[in-house]
């Protein structure tokens, strides 16, 4: 298969309905965030997408995004007894400052929502991208179904998700590096906004809180101690 995401978004444009599900072992053209590309050999994770038709408003979609990082956060937890936080906005990380375990793309056609995830499960370690975490060996059907299952429970329980995403987001209380397209800065992240924003205390301009759409965000220091 050449993308989940790209084969659910054709299954959305000729009218299949909600709850389709694209799984494969291999992409030859997997896609992530900002146009990038999502490569993982074959046998190493667990790829998929459902397809979504959420009825929500455009700047509401983002709930559809955050529910399928927090169903995968949750299904490394049934399946793999480990906690991933979620770093803003989608990535589920073991710690702050520590690798990336999972992404979750999200594209839109008319009212369908596609929502994938890339979760890294069993690397060779040798060959895991600088950056990135794996879960270790654990059967990636059984992830799959507890993603799933996470998913259907949160679909449509809109206030949950807002209020789990809050609990899961690593990021806020983070000094971050934001790079945008245009400038990079730094500051503290202080919240996630009711749009999926990031609010960023630039630490250039103290009189200035920025919401932050889609950006790159560096998590500097680990987080403190409760
Ligand atoms: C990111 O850049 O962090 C998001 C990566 C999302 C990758 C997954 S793998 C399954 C699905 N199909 C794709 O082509 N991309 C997503």
């Amino acid at each position: 298969m050449g993308s989940t995401n790209r084969y659910l978004l054709e299954e959305a444009r000729s009218g299949s309905d909600e709850g389709l599900v694209a799984v494969a072992d291999v992409q030859s053209a997997g896609r992530g965030r900002l146009s990038r590309t999502w490569e993982s050999p074959p046998g190493t994770s667990l790829l998929m997408s459902v397809l979504l038709r959420p009825g929500l408003p455009p700047g509401r979609l983002h709930l559809a995004m955050a529910a399928m990082a927090l169903a995968g956060a949750q299904a490394c937890l049934d399946v793999a007894g480990v906690s991933p936080g979620i770093k803003w906005p989608n990535d589920l990380v073991l710690g702050p400052g520590e690798g990336k375990l999972a992404g979750v793309l999200a594209e839109v056609d008319g009212s369908a929502v596609v929502v994938g995830l890339g979760l890294n499960v069993d690397w060779p370690i040798t060959s895991l991208p600088p950056g990135a975490a794996c879960l270790g060996p654990v059967d990636r059907e059984a992830l799959l179904e507890a993603v799933l299952a996470h998913l259907a429970l949160l679909h449509g329980d809109w206030s949950l998700v807002v209020a789990e995403y809050r609990r899961r987001c690593v990021t806020v209380g983070q000094v971050v590096r934001v790079e945008l397209a245009t400038e990079t800065f730094t500051g503290m992240a202080s919240a996630v906004s009711d749009d999926g924003h990031l609010l960023v205390a630039r630490h250039d301009r103290p009189d200035r809180v920025q919401a932050v759409a889609v950006a790159d965000v560096v998590h500097l220091r680990p987080d403190l101690p409760n």
